[in-house]
């Protein structure tokens, strides 16, 4: 196994074991829905954003336990987001993470509430109390802002009005910023803020590499909604084409999707190059995004 696939395993197991603990009991009142939080966010997913919050916080020597997390609070947010993504009023998907979503396997009510209540515990997480309070209240203005209506939220709003009509460029890039790249962002620069305030160039540096792999990592997953299978994918393969979701493949060929993430990915490495040897899992997580299977 290379380093990097042993200390992605590694993150994937430190965040299993945080996330576990965060997250209520299901013996806890009300049982049904703390059984589908953690039957949503326990056991699956390839914790990328995690990755990216260990690997910034290992780029300026944040704290691992800080690091920790701000790498649970974007970790919720994000399956809060798959689960909404898969309601019937939005991407209506029965796969998820190689399991029934969270709507066919309990019920729409509960996914919705899940969606709220897992929003919800990721902020409560990085208001813990311990840490610089000043860089906690930036930290936590930067989650609102990304899972939000100029963040996420906006994302998620202008895919659904863009169902069935085609996108310029400029308009599709702006979807899948904000949809996927606000959060992705905000995974490197809160793993990194968990070590202190930000010096200037060291931020500027960090968002110039998270805007390039915010946005080849959504190139890539409409390139994998199109190529790969559903048993690789865990979720249901095709749907983009099949729902006429805009998407980087109706403007392009798969052959020129991914060059193109590629050199987003270029981009993003030589946005590191201030940080010299300390950037270097910031890399391979890029080099990843692109070269992943699902
Ligand atoms: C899928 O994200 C949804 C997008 C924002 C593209 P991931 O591909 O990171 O999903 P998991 O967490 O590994 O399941
Ligand atoms: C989802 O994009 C983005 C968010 C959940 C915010 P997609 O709809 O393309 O994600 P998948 O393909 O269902 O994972
Ligand atoms: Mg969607
Ligand atoms: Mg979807
Ligand atoms: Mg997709």
């Amino acid at each position: 196994m290379s380093d990097f696939a042993a200390w992605s395993r590694a993150v994937q197991a430190r965040m299993e074991t945080a996330l576990d603990r965060i997250l209520p009991a299901a013996s806890l009142a009300p049982e049904r829905l703390h059984a589908a939080m953690r039957y949503v966010a326990l056991g699956g997913g390839k914790r990328v954003r995690p990755m990216l919050a260990f690997a910034a916080g290992e780029a300026v020597e944040a704290p691992a336990d800080a690091v920790e997390a701000a790498a649970c609070a974007v970790e919720l947010i994000h399956v809060f987001s798959l689960t909404h993504d898969d309601l019937p009023c939005m991407d209506d998907d029965d796969l998820r993470r190689g399991k029934p979503t969270c709507h066919v396997q309990f019920d729409e009510a509960t996914a919705l509430l899940v969606g709220d209540a897992l929003q919800s515990q990721a902020f409560e997480v990085l208001a813990r109390p311990g840490g610089n309070a000043a860089t906690q209240v930036d930290m936590l203005a930067l989650l609102a802002r990304s899972s939000g209506s100029r963040g996420m939220c906006g994302g998620q709003a202008v895919d659904l009005y863009s169902t069935g009509r085609s996108l310029e460029l400029a308009e599709l890039e702006f979807m899948h910023i904000h949809k996927t790249g606000a959060l992705i962002q905000a995974s490197v620069l809160l793993g990194a803020m968990a070590g202190g305030p930000l010096d200037p160039a060291v931020r500027t540096g960090l968002e110039r590499y998270a805007r390039c792999v915010g946005l080849a990592f959504q190139v890539m997953d409409d390139v994998l909604d199109a190529e790969t299978d559903t048993a690789t994918l865990g979720k249901t393969a095709g749907k983009d084409a099949a729902q006429g979701k805009a998407t980087y493949l109706t403007l392009m060929s798969a052959r020129e999707a991914r060059d193109y993430a590629n050199d987003l990915v270029a981009e993003a490495e030589s946005a590191l190059a201030p940080f010299a040897a300390a950037g270097r899992r910031l890399a391979e997580i890029a080099r990843f995004i692109v070269a992943r299977r699902y």
